[in-house]
Formats: C-alpha cells, structure tokens, sequence
C-alpha cells in the first residue's frame, strides 16, 4: 500500500483551487427519502468537506426545486395551493439535510425572487441572443380540463423502449428524454381521456445546433473521465441526434416566461431549476459579501454537479447548451451520477411509500445519522443500481462501525487513562511494525483522496475503514494489555503509536462520519475544525489538524497531551430493532396498496328482480378454526336463523378464530355450494377493506335476530 501511495503522490492537491459543488435540488412534493441520501447528498458532502479540509474555496450549492408539475398534482389532491407544497417540504427537507450533517453553503429555493429574476434574466439574454426558435406546434390539450398536458401531465407509451408508463418529457425506464407529442397512445393524468391537439406557442431551445460543440466538448474532449454510466448515456444520445427542445410551458405554477407574447406562460421547470445553482451561489455570495461571478465565470473554478441518474440528459445536454448559449459560464468539470438504490428488493417509491424517511430514521435511531451515512456509502450504488437492506445496515453497523472503528478507539482511549491518567505517554524507540504502522499512517490520505477524486466514496470509506483495523491489529499483535505488566517503555511507545492512529482518525473520517469525527476529536481533545474547543483543565493542540498534516507530520498527538474519559462512538443494533424496521416497511405497503385502491366503476345496472334473487341473512359465527395449512381460509360454523351451516372464509390474515366467534355478519346464504379444500362452504360472508388492508365485517350497527333479511 505504500509503494501505491508513491504513485498517487500527483493526486495531493497542493495548489488550493476554487469548486463550485452542486448537489441536485429535490423536488419539494414529498419528504426525502435514503435513495436521495445515498445517490446524490451523502457523496456531494463527503467531497465538499474532502475539499474544504483540504484547503480548497468551496461553494456547495443545493435549494429547493419548487416549480414543475408533480407540485401542482400534490397540491391538486391535496385541495391545497402549490405554495402550501412547497413551504413544507421546503422546511421538512432543509432540516433533514442539516440533521444529517449535508454542509451546504447554501440551500437556497426556486421560489425565491432572486432565483426568479437570475432565471428570467437567463431566458431574457437568449431570447435577445436569437438562441430560441419560437414557434407555434400543436401540443396536447385536454378538452375537459381545459389544460395544455406536458410533462407529467401526460403518460404514454415511450418511443424509445415501449415502457408503458412513461412522462410527457422523460421516461424513467430508459431515461430518454421525450416530448410530449412523442408517446405513443398518450393520455392525460388529470382525466384519463385521451388529449386533442391544440396549436400553442412556445420557445425552444435548438439542441441540434449545440450537437457539435458537445461531441467536442464531451466526446473528443477530456470527459472520457466521466464515469463510464454518464458518459455512456449522454453518448448514446448525442449518436441518436438532438432536437429542439420546448423550454416554455402552458402552465400557471412556474416563473412567469419575460417575453412578448409569454403571457400565461411560465419556463419549463427543467430549464428554471439548473439555473437555481446559480441563484443560490448568487444569495450566498451576497449574504458572505463575496463576488459570485468567479464561482461560475472564472475557468479555473471547478464546477461539479452531483445528480441522480434521471438527471443526465438535463445536466450534461441540456444545461451545458443553455450556458454555453448564455456565453459567460463555465461548464461543468464532471457529473458524477450515481445509480439507483433499491429498498429490500423493490424499487424505492415515493407515491407508494416503499422507502425510508430521514425524518423517520431519526425518530427511530436518534443520534445514528453517522450510521446511516455510512451503511449507504459503504454500499453506494455507484456503477450500478444497489439493494439498501436493513440487515445490511445492521452488518455494517455492528461488525464495522462498532467492532473495528468504535472498539479500536475504546480500546486506545480506555487503556490511556487507565494507565497513564489520560496522558499521552512518552515513545522510546520504535519497533520495526511502529515504523511500519507510522508510514501506513502518513500513506492514508492519499489512498482515501485518491479515491474520492475518481468518485468512488465506497472504496473511500473502506480505506478509512482500513485504517481503523490497522489500528485493531496493530493493537492486538502488540498486546499492550499483557505487556503493561513486564515491561512499561515498551508499552508506552505501543500507545503513543495507537494514539496517532486514533488522531489520524479524527481526522480522516470527518467527510464520511462527520458527528463522530467530532465527538472523537473531543475525546481526544484536539481542536474542531474552526472551532477550538476548551478542555476543562487538559491542555490542548490549539490549531485544528489538516488533513495535510497526517500525511506530512511525524507525530500527530504529542506526549504530555490531555485526553478525556472514553465514550462509546457506536453501539449495537439488535436483531429485534431490524425487525421492527422491516415489519414498518411490510405496514406501510399494505396501508399504501389499500390507500390507492381503486374504486371500480359501477357495474351494468340490474332490475330489481335480480336484487331479489340474492338472500342476504344477519347471522352469527359460532365455531371458527382454521384450514389446516392454508394461511387465508378459516372455517366457520355460522347461525343463519335458517339452520346452521359451515362457511368457509378467506379472513385468517385479518382476524383469528377467536376474534370473529360470537361476532354478527351478513351472509349471502343462497350462493350454490362450492368445496374449498375438501370442505362444503355453503354461502358466504360479505366483507370490505380498511384503509390498512385489514378487512372487516359488514354488520348491522345493533345487534338483532338471526335470520333477518336484508333487503
Ligand atoms: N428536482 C429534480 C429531481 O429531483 C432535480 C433538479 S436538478 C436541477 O429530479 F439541476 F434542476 F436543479
Ligand atoms: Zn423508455
């Protein structure tokens, strides 16, 4: 591994330079969920604090993504405005990415005014440029609604892959992105019906003039970087040709369009939202009285945009056009997207509630976000897309975060104040495996740099993780606990090495576990970043430590130096706290099918003859056992006030035979026999369906005779 660090010796930055990050700005329709954690938020932070802690200038840019039509529908169903929307999420979302420790410089929102006017500003300068073509097309229209459909207005079957639900401008499938008039058999979400063509006029944005400056710039320039998913992707379709692309709409949520003839007409939200990135650096800029045109004009800044998968075509085709078309920005060093993560096996789904909330986890695992930023980098779905399950969680927890990381800094901590008080003891010479271990030391910066500047935080965060049982073996081959009672020199020069491993640690783990890098510098009390603590007596390092400084320093904890009691870093998550998790998950789909069951249509009309011919009894259930291995079926012995007859029920998932005894039901006691599992069912109990899936009995409200008709 040293040898290895010699070679990325060229990856140490040693000039500071100047990053624009950006990390995609959420859509505000719904809380966010561990898929937007681990594709795009965690690794924008762990390479935004990577840098800063590197000594670079950095903007991290991130708001919210207000406009466009998922909003306007939520709010719809809802019977509330946009603006009640996006106001709560935008604040539900803004407090998760602080709660879980996302550093951006600013999270800023596209309903802010001065994103309003830089977009406007933005569409004005091309208009005037001649950049758009405008014209008037037919575009869909829903007569019953009286609304142009684009975007996800409409579904329809995608040209590209025949995936049958795919949106008026992308299908989610195979990511194209589409126009709305390009699906096939397309029909309207608001309605169902099937659109007419109406003319309407709007700007577009002449993708295929823009084809040949992005087969230089991406193609035969230096993006072969990129990773291979991205460059795959945004290769395939600039081989299949670019077209104009509308980048206005009919629509009454969004940024009014600044131009004659905009009237009642707002900008896509795919062409407001980028610009956001720059509204935000905007408001930033002005709130820390710097100049935000460096961070987008100057051609030394590094701009990075951090993004999901469905999100290429708009970041690497479409924003590039409009700032290359705008003419003063810089465009972007790399998109580095990640795949999709799964959740237990199935995709992770906000309208069907297959996910896990951050709010949520943090009511459940209160103070654990360091765990969860862990477990879904360890197992980010970076060159495909990955399975998030809790069992996996939990491995990562309990047999790396806790027996290597946590039990190596217990171990250090704990046998430090126990034999010398918490003072850093004084080495004498060191052993062959000290020096060794020191070198190792000083070489984990570049390996975990080198990584996380080719964007592979999984393998990143390994090599942290490798330090941490460097320090574990290193401890356990050397035995200072058995030591300490034959030969104390000994012993001390094995801690004071153990101590420089814990205080690299602090270090180097604060992009990846950033609560506990602090918890940990406090246990150890050197110095926060920016921010020195006071240590109640000890002495302290009073400059924080770089990360420069593990690799350049020769002793990173000085003999004679203070440290605090211990504290555990992790602690175990028991089989019964995973369960609870999966069981909540199981809950929340059936509560979600049920939820967005759909009512039926009416059925045919019958006379009132037929209605006669069914006869429905109230009866009660005297006997009930279940069909022996079936899990659905129970059967019953039922007084129909008739006789009394066996039925059998698909009701064990929802009630026990001793739940429904005694209980009165309605019976159709006339349906014909069938056999069931061998048993004669003679009728049948009528029955709906709570909003949990749980079904119920449809009874009368007091109790009466058996036998009593309804009718
Ligand atoms: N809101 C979009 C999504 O969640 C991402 C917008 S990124 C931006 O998919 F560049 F437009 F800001
Ligand atoms: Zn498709």
């Amino acid at each position: 591994m040293i040898i290895f660090a010699l070679k990325l010796k060229h990856f140490m930055s040693t000039h500071p330079k100047r990053y624009t990050i950006t990390a995609a700005l959420p859509y505000t329709n719904g809380p966010i969920h561990i898929g937007h954690l681990a594709g795009v938020y965690v690794p924008a932070d762990i390479y935004a604090r990577y840098k800063r802690l590197t000594g670079n200038d950095v903007a991290f840019i991130c708001g919210s993504d207000e406009h466009g039509v998922p909003i306007t529908i939520k709010a719809k169903k809802e019977g509330v405005t946009p603006q009640d929307i996006v106001d709560k999420y935008h604040a539900i979302i803004k407090k998760s990415f602080v709660d879980f420790g996302i550093t951006f410089d600013n999270y800023s929102r596209t309903s802010a005014k001065i994103h309003h006017d830089t977009a406007q500003e933005f569409f004005k300068t091309l208009n005037d440029k001649g950049e758009f073509i405008e014209e008037t097309t037919e575009q869909l229209y829903d007569e019953e609604a009286n609304q142009f459909l684009a975007d996800r207005f409409v579904t329809g079957t995608c040209p590209k892959c025949g995936n049958e639900e795919a949106y008026g401008d992308q299908c989610e499938s195979c990511g194209s992105s589409l126009n709305a008039t390009d699906l096939i058999n397309p029909k309207s979400a608001i309605t169902g019906n099937v659109p007419t063509l109406k003319e309407t006029k709007h700007w577009f944005l002449p993708l295929d003039k823009h084809e040949d400056f992005l087969k230089e710039w991406i193609l035969k320039g230096h993006k072969k970087d990129w990773k291979p998913n991205v460059y795959g992707q945004v290769k395939s379709w600039i081989d299949d040709g670019l077209r104009p692309r509308a980048v206005t709409r009919d629509l009454d949520w969004g940024i009014p369009v600044p131009a004659p003839g905009g009237e009642g007409k707002v900008l896509y939200v795919w062409f407001d939202a980028p610009i956001g990135y720059i509204s935000a650096t905007k408001e930033w800029a002005a709130q820390e009285g710097k100049d935000w045109e460096p961070y987008w004009k100057d051609q030394d800044t590094k701009l990075v945009h951090f993004i999901g998968k469905d999100n290429i075509v708009f970041h690497c085709i479409i924003f590039p056009s409009m700032l290359k078309a705008e003419g003063s920005y810089i465009l972007p060093d790399n998109v580095p997207a990640n795949e999709f993560l799964n959740l237990e096996g199935n995709k992770l789904s906000t309208s069907k509630n297959w996910a896990v909330w951050l709010p949520d986890y943090l009511e459940d695992f209160p103070n654990q976000q360091d765990v969860l930023r862990y477990a879904l980098t360890a197992n980010a779905p970076e060159s495909k897309d990955n399975d998030f399950t809790w069992k996996d969680f939990q491995a990562r927890n309990n047999n790396e975060l806790v027996a290597i990381f946590g039990n190596f800094i217990n171990r250090v901590v704990v046998l430090t104040n126990k034999y010398y008080e918490g003072v850093v003891p004084k080495a004498s010479e060191f052993s062959d495996i000290d020096n060794e271990v020191l070198a190792a030391i000083k070489a984990y910066p570049a390996v975990i740099e080198s990584s996380i500047e080719r964007y592979r935080f999984r393998e990143a965060s390994q090599e942290l993780m490798n330090l941490a049982r460097l320090g574990n073996k290193y401890l356990a081959d050397e035995e200072p606990w058995k030591l300490i009672k034959t030969d104390e020199v000994r012993t001390k020069t094995i801690m004071f090495v153990a101590l420089q491993i814990a205080s690299a640690l602090a270090t180097l783990s604060e992009p990846f576990l950033p609560f506990t890098s602090i918890k940990l510098k406090k246990i150890l009390r050197i110095a926060l970043n920016n921010n020195v603590i006071s240590t109640e007596g000890g002495t302290t390092n009073e400059e924080s430590q770089k990360w420069s400084d593990i690799s350049t320093k020769d002793i990173l904890i000085s003999s004679g130096h203070q440290i605090g009691k211990g504290e555990l870093l992790f602690s175990k998550i028991e089989d019964k706290t995973i369960d609870a998790q999966l069981e909540k998950l199981e809950a929340s789909k059936k509560a979600n099918e049920a939820a967005n069951k759909v009512i039926e249509p009416q059925k045919d009309l019958i006379t009132f003859e037929d209605f006669t011919k069914l006869d429905m009894r109230v009866g009660t259930i005297l006997e009930a056992e279940k069909m022996p291995k079936t899990k659905k079926l129970l059967i019953l012995k039922v007084d129909t006030g008739i006789d009394t007859r066996t039925i059998v029920s698909g009701i064990a998932e929802s009630f026990s035979p001793e739940e429904v005894v005694g209980k009165q039901v309605t019976v159709l006691v006339n349906l014909a026999p069938r056999k069931l599992r061998g048993v004669d069912s003679e009728g049948m109990i009528l029955m709906t369906e709570t909003p949990e899936g749980k079904l119920v009995f449809v009874n009368p409200d007091t109790a009466v005779k058996n036998g009593l008709q309804i009718s």
